[in-house]
């Protein structure tokens, strides 16, 4: 195995207080060998089952488990850190640092470089049969699961306590086999969309009323902005038409800000002949006030019992009659109730390729939130619709853009 994948890659080894932690220095090893640069950081209990001189004489590098250098006083900054890292596994974890990690509990360098991270996450949990078998670590393993960390199932073997069960760390070969294969994918994902334009909507539209009042909606813009940062990561070239929201707007993307659904029209139809593929995400308002009012409505006056509202431009329907074969139209609908036939009539409606169904009864799902559950919907009506668990949004973007890679 020379896991080629490997090389010039920044890996962050975790090393917790388990048994296991021996098996870390082969790790390491493993992946010096296939040519990465590899930082361990320690919790304070793991130095009780290895020792760090063991690890920084494998890797060349000091091993970190305190905020501050012990010798030099100097800060390790555990957000440089994360920032350095492509991918960071935390081998062995164990059920208190899981739990930490699920938690948010940042007592420790190792657990604050986790919150810190952008990159990917791995962990290999080991523990005995009964820690790993509580409601508590399923539990938490769901959670990291659901913030798009990634779980090396622990093995079924013999336990350092003699008995057998599932708690077994994956072997050190096999963990430096699942970050190679990661990293094959990723740099084969990164070129899939290359030469393609992806044209998206986001977040909400904001229609005013008179200049301090508008009519809104609770659209956040997160699940427009990870589809737009998947998007340019796979290498197309992206246009991302948002409504007013406070993300930042993601690495080699375009965007055009718009506020009203007018507007919102406006900017997509500038750019939807030359588009491959049209992923329309945004909560557009569906009604805006008849008239606009130059200056602030007063309280006092009492003849207000209404405003008149004109229906918004239905963008996606618009682009829908433009389309041209070979592209590619995307829509969302958000249900409270009967969310398939209602997503099914609006992928006819609108003349939409394949439509993204999240309900907001779902808990974790919908406005706002940092997951969501989607179930996907196709015009071919030969292709039976396709339902994901609840991801961390990122994950939901990857989903959709390799379901939108299948049509
Ligand atoms: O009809 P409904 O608003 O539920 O449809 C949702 C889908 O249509 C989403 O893809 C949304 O971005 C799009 N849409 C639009 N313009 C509107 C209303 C919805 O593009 N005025």
């Amino acid at each position: 195995m020379d896991n080629l994948n490997l090389k010039n890659k920044h890996i962050i080894l975790g090393i917790t207080g388990g048994i296991a932690a021996y098996k870390s220095a082969v790790l390491a090893r493993l992946f010096v060998k296939a040519g990465a640069e590899v930082q361990v950081i320690m919790t304070p209990n793991a130095r009780e089952f290895i020792a760090p001189v063991t690890m920084s004489a494998l890797t060349g590098k000091p091993v970190v488990t305190q905020f501050f250098s012990a010798n030099s006083g100097e800060w390790h900054s555990h957000v440089d850190l994360g920032l350095w890292a492509d991918a960071m596994v935390i081998a062995p974890a164990t059920a208190c640092t899981l739990a930490k990690m699920a938690t948010g509990v940042a007592d420790n360098m190792l657990v604050t470089s986790y919150l810190s991270a952008k990159c990917p996450v791995f962990v290999a949990p080991a523990m005995d049969l009964d820690m790993m078998a509580h409601p508590s670590t399923a539990r938490n393993l769901a959670t990291l699961a659901a913030d798009g960390v990634h779980i090396i199932e622990p093995a079924t073997g013999e336990l350092a306590s003699h008995l057998t069960g599932r708690g077994r760390m994956e072997e050190p070969a096999r963990i430096a086999a699942v970050l190679d294969e990661f990293f094959a994918a990723q740099s084969a994902d990164s070129a899939s969309l290359a030469g393609k334009k992806v044209l998206i909507s986001a977040g909400p539209t904001v229609e005013r009323i008179d200049p301090v009042r508008y009519i809104s909606n609770f659209s956040t813009g997160k699940m427009g902005y990870a589809i737009a940062a998947e998007a340019a990561r796979r290498g197309a070239e992206v246009v991302l038409v948002s409504g007013p929201c406070s993300l930042p707007t993601p690495a080699g993307v375009r965007r055009v800000d718009v506020e009203s659904a007018r507007e919102m029209l406006a900017a997509v139809e500038q750019d939807f002949a030359s588009a491959d593929i049209a992923i329309m995400a945004a909560a557009v308002a569906d009604y805006a006030p008849a008239e606009y009012v130059d200056h602030k409505i007063k309280r006092e006056r009492d003849d207000i019992d209404s405003i008149a509202l004109v229906k918004n431009p239905d963008i996606a329907r618009t682009v829908g009659q433009m389309k041209r074969p070979g592209q590619l139209l995307v829509g969302f609908a958000l249900e409270t109730d009967h969310g398939p036939e209602n997503a099914v009539n609006k992928l006819r409606s609108k003349k939409l390729d394949m439509i993204v169904l999240n309900s907001l009864s779902d808990p974790g799902a919908g406005f706002g939130t940092d997951t969501n559950k989607v179930s996907i919907f196709f015009a071919d009506t030969s292709r039976p619709a396709v339902r994901f668990e609840l991801k961390d949004k990122t994950a939901v973007a990857a989903d959709i853009l390799d379901t939108i890679a299948t049509l």
